[in-house]
């Protein structure tokens, strides 16, 4: 609510005098630090500047904790190993002291999963958090850096926040810093600090994984888990960590204690690189799962990302379970998980671009289905107002409202969990499910680092054709196929949480869905992403290769719009 200047004004620092009686240090606002779709992305390069890029960013977020709260404030802090981590969270511990913080509680070595630091903020009643990742992004020091901040739900902030954070960053001229104060992040316990005019500043460094672990336990129904695993008749999983944040969770809680075999679970000692690769669990960056699960000799392989809240699934022989189907099949099947059965089902949602395979459930099912924005802080608000259990996105999100992010390995044990009772095999488990409620092709083209001006300008023309009253009625038409436009809009959302309720456009309308989108998360240029979905119900055609499928409609989507004349590009980066 303080802009700055009432902020600097309303400071117990400010006014008592600073710690360690040095003022707070001067400094120049950027103009270009404001969140995207999951936090404030940039490359490594850029937070390293000594010209207190971090440090603004920093300070930003803190401003956003009101004053009067900040001596009884606790906040989470984790990430997701990459490159930079620790001396981010040197710099906020530094920071968060000089602004009178209570209380940090921190990830051992700094290391904490996206859905542990929802979990902890939630069981600490914690104000917030601040998690160091920029998730499937790159690491390393020419990779990608982010810093985001979580409020007290759990959840991302929402734009109010956000938005507030970028105000506070564009104004900023000075920033509160004890620059002596230096924690030991291997040490778990607490360490206290005496930091002149505030209470004794309490660091605590506690184990990554416990907290976790303990709310998996109180979700899921163990014994059944590892008698799948570790039992007479288990079966083989390949679990990879992608040299990300979820290794050290997936030793403890699927090795350890379900007694899945050590060698069950492949880099998961995390690196502040991830081995030079992409920690994104697709076809294309997790191709080594993906050719190992070929060989036969597993029955359930799984991938995640940099920070733990992504998971893609397959099933023997590489059988891929696409993201969208994905939340379909656990919604189809929810109540394989006990947790569902404590608390019913009280909606559904998933992202716009997502198929509208989940929607098909819904309707069968008799829930109610929600339709939002992309960003995982939209789920939040339904969750928080009670009206949602279960939800995903076709980006590999897939989750429910036991916390407040989109959670990789609580999917795996959902998967796990539907594998154990109903004792099929995953590829099974989908061909059954879309005989029973159709099957939604989906695919998602990325191409990423496009010329900003060009994705921006194609965007834009694409409206202006949209918005042409010859446009719906058209008819498009590749090879011996045909389609005539139904529906041509520009999604918009209104949040029924507060107030209107969005109407949800389920698929039954419009068999095909071809949507265009500009990324939110990138760091450098732009990226576009195409996403076409095609509903089909006749058993005959359900089990086609969604690319051979699909590519009338691909084709038709890219003479539409020009993506390759206008992008230089002859074909995306990655393919889902
Ligand atoms: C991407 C995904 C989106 C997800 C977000 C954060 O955002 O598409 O579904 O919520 O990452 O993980 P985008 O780059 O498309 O804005
Ligand atoms: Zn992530």
């Amino acid at each position: 609510q303080l802009n700055t200047a009432e902020w600097v004004a309303a400071c117990p620092l400010t006014q008592r005098g600073c710690v360690r009686g040095e003022l707070p240090l001067k400094t120049k606002p950027y103009a270009d630090q404001k969140p995207g779709t999951s936090g404030l992305r940039k490359r490594v390069t850029v937070f390293q500047q000594n010209q207190h890029y971090a440090e603004n960013f920093i300070q930003s977020i803190i401003s956003v904790v009101d004053p009067a709260e900040r001596q009884a404030a606790t906040l989470v802090v984790g990430g997701d190993g990459r490159f930079f981590m620790k001396d981010a969270i040197q710099l906020i511990v530094q920071i968060a002291a000089a602004n009178g913080i209570n209380h940090l509680v921190i990830g051992q070595n700094g290391i904490m999963s996206t859905p542990a630091v929802s979990c902890v903020i939630r069981k600490i009643k914690a104000v917030g958090g601040i998690i160091l990742t920029a998730s499937h992004n790159p690491g390393g020091p020419n990779g990608d850096f982010g810093i985001k901040y979580n409020i007290s739900s759990g959840g991302p902030a929402p734009e109010g926040i956000t938005n507030k954070i970028f105000e506070i960053s564009k104004a900023l001229q000075e920033y509160h810093i004890c620059p002596d104060l230096k924690v030991d992040l291997s040490k778990i316990g607490k360490q206290t600090f005496e930091v002149e005019t505030f209470k004794p500043f309490i660091v605590e460094i506690v184990d990554s994984v416990e907290a976790y672990a303990e709310m998996l336990r109180d979700i899921f129904d163990f014994p059944a888990l590892k008698n799948l695993l570790s039992g007479p008749n288990h079966i083989n999983v390949r679990l990879d960590a992608m040299h990300g944040v979820v290794g050290p969770y997936i030793r403890k809680i699927v090795c350890e204690e379900l007694g899945s075999p050590a060698n069950s679970a492949v880099n998961c000692v995390p690196q502040e690189d991830f081995g030079g690769h992409h920690p994104d669990p697709n076809l294309t960056y997790a191709a080594d799962l993906v050719n190992t699960m070929k060989s036969g000799e597993y029955d359930f392989g799984a991938a995640f990302d940099g920070d733990g809240d992504r998971n893609m699934v397959l099933g023997k022989h590489g059988f891929f379970v696409n993201p969208s189907d994905s939340v379909a099949a656990i919604a189809a099947n929810i109540t394989s998980i006990p947790y569902f059965k404590k608390t019913g089902v009280k909606g559904l949602a998933r992202s716009m671009p997502t198929s509208g395979a989940l929607d098909n459930v819904a309707k069968a099912l008799q829930m109610e289905l929600y339709e939002t924005p992309t960003g995982w802080k939209f789920f939040g608000n339904l969750m928080d107002a009670g009206k949602l259990s279960l939800c995903g996105e076709e980006s590999f999100g897939t989750g429910s409202d036991h916390i407040r992010e989109k959670d990789g390995l609580w999917a795996v044990l959902a998967w796990l969990s539907i594998l154990a009772t109903r004792k099929q095999s995953v590829e099974e488990i989908m061909k059954n499910h879309w005989q029973t409620f159709g099957r939604n092709f989906f695919t998602r083209y990325d191409y990423e680092e496009v010329d900003s001006d060009a994705a921006n300008k194609m965007i834009k023309d694409l409206e202006a054709q949209m918005s042409e009253p010859s446009f719906v009625g058209k008819t498009f038409s590749s090879g011996d196929k045909s389609y005539v436009v139904a529906v041509a809009d520009n999604f918009a959302y209104t949040d029924p949480v507060d107030g209107s309720v969005s109407k949800n456009q389920v698929n039954g309308m419009h068999t095909c869905e071809i949507i265009f989108r500009l990324s939110g998360t990138g760091s450098a240029g732009a990226t576009i992403r195409l996403y076409i979905d095609s509903y089909e119900k006749d058993p005959q055609k359900i089990y086609q290769d969604p690319q051979v499928m699909l590519a009338p409609l691909v084709d038709i989507a890219l003479k539409v719009s020009q993506l390759h004349e206008r992008t230089g590009r002859t074909g995306p980066t990655v393919i889902t």
